[in-house]
């Protein structure tokens, strides 16, 4: 059976989503160190990831990465099925082995991202459909700020802008979220979180998810 679609694990799969400047690394960073103090043992990760096909992803979205003869950005078709492309590498090169240890992973941005940046210029439908080797993650912590929050934040937090990142593009990406939350909320767990808290009371809300998922697991063993 492909690595990919092997569902047979121990560990828990759980991925941060959200506008750019929500927080989800502020936030996958904090939930790491309390869960690694109750002594889990977690693995923090990202998308793009650090394989190959991450790396030029990361390549085009700063403009480093562009087309012959002054043709500009990758096509949006390309730039979809690179991220779905980096998604199985990634699945395969760190998200399943660390499953199968049965570690906590921990994951900032999957396949609901594509849905949200890809879909606002791609039908949802077909890029769902280029992620359907990518497994659903056991919970997906949605980071919720207002365009505008995430903007100021990125502003304070300082650095180049990125592909996505202007305030017109960040409003209709925060639309397909909407979109992709209803489209995903019903088979997956997708969970919202009130990102326009403190940084703390995030972390708060996420952790009572996340233990309600690591307690699942253990009630689970328990009664085999
Ligand atoms: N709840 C919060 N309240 C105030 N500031 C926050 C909060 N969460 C994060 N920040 C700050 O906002 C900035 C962006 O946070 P962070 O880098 O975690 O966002 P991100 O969602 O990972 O962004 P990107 O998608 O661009 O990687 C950082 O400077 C961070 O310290
Ligand atoms: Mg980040």
């Amino acid at each position: 059976m492909s690595a990919v679609k092997r569902t047979a694990r121990r560990g828990r799969f759980i991925v941060l989503e959200g506008l750019d400047g929500a927080g989800t690394t502020t936030q996958v960073e904090r939930l790491a160190a309390v869960l690694r103090a109750e002594g889990h043992a977690v693995l923090t990760t990202r998308e793009p990831s650090d394989g190959p096909v991450g790396v030029m992803i990361r390549q085009a979205l700063t403009g480093r990465l562009v087309l012959p003869r002054g043709a500009g950005p990758l096509a949006p078709e390309t730039l979809a099925l690179l991220f779905a492309a980096d998604r199985t590498d990634h699945l395969k090169a760190r998200v399943l082995p660390a499953l199968e240890e049965g570690q906590v992973v921990l994951c900032d941005r999957y396949v609901l991202s594509s849905l949200a940046y890809q879909g606002a210029s791609l039908p949802m439908a077909w890029v769902e459909e280029i992620n359907r080797h990518a497994m659903p993650a056991d919970l997906t912590l949605f980071v919720g700020v207002a365009p505008e929050v995430a903007a100021r934040r990125r502003a304070a937090r300082g650095g180049p802008e990125e592909l996505f990142e202007a305030d017109e593009a960040q409003r209709r990406i925060a639309r397909q979220y909407e979109a992709a939350l209803r489209r995903r909320g019903k088979g997956e767990r997708v969970v919202r979180l009130d990102g326009s808290q403190s940084v703390e009371a995030v972390t708060a809300e996420a952790l009572e998810e996340v233990r309600r998922l690591l307690g699942r697991k253990r009630a689970g063993r328990a009664s085999r």
